[in-house]
This record gives C-alpha cells, structure tokens and sequence, in this order.
C-alpha cells in the first residue's frame, strides 16, 4: 500500500526511480511522483492517476542523481496533483514522500502556526514544514520531527542543501535498505531493489537510517547508532514479468502448477507418511500439547485460513477457529499457553495480521506464520512457519498466493493430523493426494473455455450468490471475492443452508447461483439447496466433483455444470477456488475491466 523507491549513486537518478515505481505501482495506483535535485535545485514532479501520467511529465534524462518517488494509495485525500507525494516546504528546500498514518497531524499543524499554507489535504505534507522548524544535519533534523509524530511511517526525506544524503525511517510500515557499489536505494518492497543488488537490510521499526553514495548509517530513534548485517537475496525471481501473458493475474493463474508444487516441494515425508515441516520450530511433543489453534489473516487470507480451519478440524481433532485479524487484535484477546496461532499473509506486511502476530507475543503467544514474501515483517517477527514459495505475487488480486496458503494449510493439517490419530494408509493417501494436485490444477485449467463462455453469459448480471456448506462455505466466500473485486460485480457468498433464512428474497432469474459441490457427506443437502434455488427461477451453477451416480440430478437442476477432479478434503478447495478465479478474470476481462490494478485497492495493506 503505497511504494517508495530512492535512490543516491552515479547513475542518472529518474529511470531508477520510474523503474522502481513500476514494480510498485501494485501497492498503490492513484497517483504518483518524484523529487530529485538537479544542478543543486530540488525538482517535484507529480501527477494524479496512474504512472504513465507521471512518466509523461518527466524528462528521464535529467541530470540529477539522487532522489526518491512514491506510488500512492489514497488515505487522506483525493487522488489529484497536489495530494499526490513527494511533498515539499515552502521554500522547496525539502522532499518527502510518506506511507502510514499521522495520527496527531492536527496538533503538529497548530504548532506550525496559521502562516504555514499547506498545499495538499494530506497528513504527510506536515513533515516537510517540520523539517524547516530544525536545524544540523537532515538526519538529526528528521529524529527531532519523528520524535513529535504519533502514528506509522515508511518515510524518505531529501535536502536539496545535502544533495546526495537520503534519510529514510520506520515505523510501522517497511522500508528495505539495497547496498550497491558506490550507490545506495531504498525501497518499501524488495521489488523496486532488486534489479539493483542482491544485498539487502530490513530497517524495524524506531529505526533510521542515513544513505550517500559511499554507504549508510543506521540509527535509532535517540541516535545511537545501530550495526545492521545486510543479508544477501537468494532464489529472487528478478525479471518477474507478464511472459508473454495478457495480465500477471492471468500469469499467476495458469503458473499455479508450478508454484503449488514449489510450496509442496521436499515437506512431503513418505518414509513415516507425514509432512516434513522444519520451519515450525516445534518439537513433536509440541505438536501434541496444542490443545486449540486460532487463524488470523485479512481478506483471501482470512478464507485461506477458514478453510485450514477445517482441513486441521477435521483431520487432527483440533478446535480451529479463523478470525480477521484486525477484529481479534481489538478484542482484547484471552491467549492461552496451549493454543497455537497461525497468522496467514502473502504479503507478510498486511498492518492488521501484524498487529494481531504483535499482541499475542506480547501476552506470551507462540505464533506461526504461513507467509509468501521471505523476509518479510510478519515472516520475520514469528516463532516459526511455513513459507509459501509461491513467488512474487503482482497482480491485486490473490490467486496463486491463495492457493499456496491452502497447500500450506494441507501440510500443515497432515502433519498434525499424524502427530494425532491418522494411520500411516491415510497419510500416505494424503500425500499421494499432494502430490497429484498440480495435474489436477492443469486439468481444471483446461476448463478454461467453458469457464469464460460462462463469464460471458452472466457478465451482466448485477449481483450473483455463492453458496457451499461446511469446507465449501470458505470456498465460497473466495469466489465471491475474486469476483466482486475484480468484475465488480456484486457478489455474496453463504453457506447453502443459510439461504432459506432471508438471502432467497434477493433470488431472481437475473441471479448466478454458483453453488459448490463437492463430493462430502453433505452433498444430498447442498443438491436440495439447488431445489430451493431453482423453484425461484435462480439459475444454477454447479462446480462439482460429484460422482457419476449423482451427474444426472445435477445436470436437470443446474444451468451450467463444472466438473473437477474428484480428489479429496484436503485439496479440492484447490480446485474450486482455480475455476472461480478464472470465472472472475474472464468476466473482469469482458467488462473491460482493470484486471491487475481494481479501482479502489492496492496490494499489500499497510495501514490500518
Ligand atoms: C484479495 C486479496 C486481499 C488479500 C488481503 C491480505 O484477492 O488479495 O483480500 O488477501 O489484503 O493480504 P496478505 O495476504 O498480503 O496479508
């Protein structure tokens, strides 16, 4: 949410920091912009709207060679001009460019007094007036501003009287340090670095740090200085781009094969029929003492986490419940010695799940997280885990990140599932099931063309229902999702037996019913659902991996019928969730939608 990108080297300043802007312009797309000094003046460019509304303003060969650009997700403030950051004093000796929230901006302008005009509505541009209220060097100058700040920052700030000095800080939200050769960049997201140099430190928070050509200086918020080791970046894909695809949502769908097999890849023990999870950082006798286990994620997350609930419920006995993250954190949660936390992001920076990993530690919590991004903050700041392997993720919209928390999940819930009472036969069925899912996933993409005819016939429709029971319901919730944000059509999803209880007002033949329904016990329950649906004319759609005897009673109820693989609890929501993320991108794409970058949203939500 948001990008910053900076830069203070020998190379020509602007394409470094358009480059970085583009591999962040998915944290945020309102607007963006840049400062660098040039010829000793410090120059401001921005422009609301996407990046190639900046890109035409700026003149890619000016000579300046240090500097710093923002992306810009919308907190306080429209989307224009003058909103957009950096932002600058009066004097325009000052540029900043700020992720996070001031809490007390209002406070801090009256101490600034009535003189000072303000140009933009946002909480950020009071820092550059502070900045003019300090003296010595721009790193004392930016700890004499922080220490007044309530609130959270990823902040860059330069002077155009220290012409190659960056000072970046943090708290709250990332801010990544790159080490080069006679250069140095700071980024919020690896993304923007990498490109760069692979060595790397992650500054935490109450920490800053002041970078010129020849190296930096890390402190902290008393200005004692503070040794970071810089840890060197392995296996990064550098060059992540669309490979001849239309969108990278496309690309991380199709690509799911290959990263559902990379999450899987060594953790699967066949010798004693388990899972092989060394990151967990637990003893098997730990792993029999967990006595209950809450999930907190946000969003995708949260579904992911809803249906590792059940995967874990149902295979190891364990009491499972998942929560949304920025819910439980405010709750004042009990947190018992015996309960096992597992906090689910791809991102691993998204500020609520942060927030919850925080306050169980600090009532004395062990936290677990499932987590995308390496060296992350929540990947950084839990006991143990499990990374996901998926690779970078670009697109707004989860779908391979999705998918590999359920994998994660499926691990997860084997290992503890025979850590309990599972037999040996049924683990090792498991792991066979595992180690299927990758075909399973390209056969249910071959499905492709009936999914998008689909798309097409209901892409008109102004609101659709998705409906599944128990496992299926988180499913469910998934597809509505996807959907809704990405076609913007409005979707619903509720457990099947729900329906009878007020939804059905809302269905008409102008309604999708997309229903899920896999092979379970329940199964005759959800068909009678359909009934109920198709007695008030709502069309049906089944995703189905139903067995024969059952095909003919769906294909009368159904308008449409989407058969997957038949495989098994722990992975068929795998596949569900694969049709429905095809569902979403066919009818994003017929709307003439923006598929990678929705209206509204940005990746990565670190802000409250
Ligand atoms: C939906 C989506 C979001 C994220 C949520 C959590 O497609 O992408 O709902 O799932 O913002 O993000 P992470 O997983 O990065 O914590």
């Amino acid at each position: 949410m948001c990008g910053i990108v900076a830069y203070t080297g020998s190379k020509p300043v602007m394409p470094i920091l358009l480059d970085g802007l583009k591999r962040l312009e998915y944290r945020g797309y309102d607007s963006a912009g840049v400062s660098v000094i040039s010829r000793k003046k410090l120059k401001t460019i921005k422009a609301a709207g996407k990046l190639n509304h900046l890109e035409a303003k700026v003149d890619r060969n000016i000579s300046a060679h240090c500097g710093i650009g923002h992306t810009r997700w919308a907190t306080h403030g429209g989307p224009t001009d003058e909103n957009a950051h950096p932002h600058n004093d009066t004097k325009k000796r000052f540029a900043i460019v700020h992720n996070g929230i001031i809490e007390n901006v209002e406070a801090l302008k009256a101490s600034l007094g009535k003189a000072t005009k303000y140009n933009s509505e946002t909480d950020s541009e009071v820092i550059a007036h502070l900045l003019t209220q300090q003296t010595g060097d721009l790193a004392s100058r930016v700890l004499a501003v922080l220490s007044q700040i309530v609130g959270t920052y990823g902040l860059a700030v330069v002077d155009q009287n220290n012409p190659d000095t960056i000072v970046v800080a943090r708290n709250g939200s990332p801010v990544i340090l790159g080490i080069g050769d006679g250069e140095m960049l700071a980024a919020s997201d690896m993304s923007a670095i990498i490109r760069h140099t692979d060595q790397v430190i992650h500054l935490d928070d109450g920490e800053l740090a002041e970078l010129t050509p020849g190296g930096f200086k890390v402190m902290r918020m008393d200005a004692s200085i503070t040794n970071k080791e810089a840890i060197t970046l392995k296996d990064l894909n550098a060059h992540y781009d669309l490979d001849g695809h239309p969108h990278f949502l496309y690309r991380e769908i199709v690509d799911q094969p290959g990263t559902i097999s990379q999450t899987i890849s060594g953790r699967l023990d066949e010798r004693f029929s388990t899972a092989h999870l060394g990151g967990l950082n637990l003893e098997a006798r730990d792993l029999i003492g967990v006595k209950r286990i809450t999930i907190l994620g946000c969003g995708s997350a949260l579904y992911a986490g809803m249906a590792g609930a059940s995967m874990i419920e149902s295979l190891a006995r364990i009491p499972v419940v998942a929560e949304p993250a920025a819910e439980f954190r405010y709750r004042n949660p009990v947190i018992e010695q015996d309960t096992l936390y597992i906090v689910v992001s791809q991102s691993g920076e998204t500020f609520d799940t942060l927030a919850a990993l925080r306050e169980v530690r600090r009532k004395g919590g062990f936290v677990l997280g499932i987590v995308n991004s390496v060296g992350s903050t929540i990947a950084r700041e839990v006991d143990g885990g499990i990374y996901m392997h998926a690779g970078p993720e670009v697109s707004v919209a989860s779908t391979k990140g999705y998918s590999s928390m359920l994998v994660a999940f499926s691990l997860l819930a084997l290992l503890l599932g025979r850590s309990r009472d599972i037999s040996p036969q049924r683990g090792t069925s498991i792991i066979n099931e595992l180690k299927q899912l990758p075909q399973h996933v390209q056969q249910v993409l071959a499905l492709e063309p009936d999914i998008a005819k689909l798309a097409k016939r209901y892409k008109k429709s102004s609101s659709a229902f998705f409906i599944g029971r128990t496992h299926g319901f988180p499913i469910a919730l998934e597809g509505a999702q996807k959907l809704k944000e990405i076609s913007y059509i409005h979707a619903e999803a509720y457990p099947a037996s729900e329906l009878k209880h007020g939804p059905l007002a809302l269905v008409t033949k102008d309604t999708p019913c997309f229903v899920v329904l896999p092979n379970d016990d329940l199964l005759p329950k959800t068909i009678s659902s359909i009934e109920e649906i198709k007695a008030r004319g709502g069309p049906v759609i089944a995703v189905t991996s139903a067995p024969a005897s059952e095909s003919e009673r769906i294909d009368k109820l159904a308008k449409a019928v989407i058969r997957v693989p038949d495989t098994g609890e722990l992975t068929s929501p795998v596949l569900f969730g694969v049709v429905f993320q095809l569902l979403a991108y066919h009818s994003a794409v017929s709307l003439g939608r923006d598929v990678d970058q929705p209206r509204n949203l940005a990746k990565s939500v670190t802000v409250e």
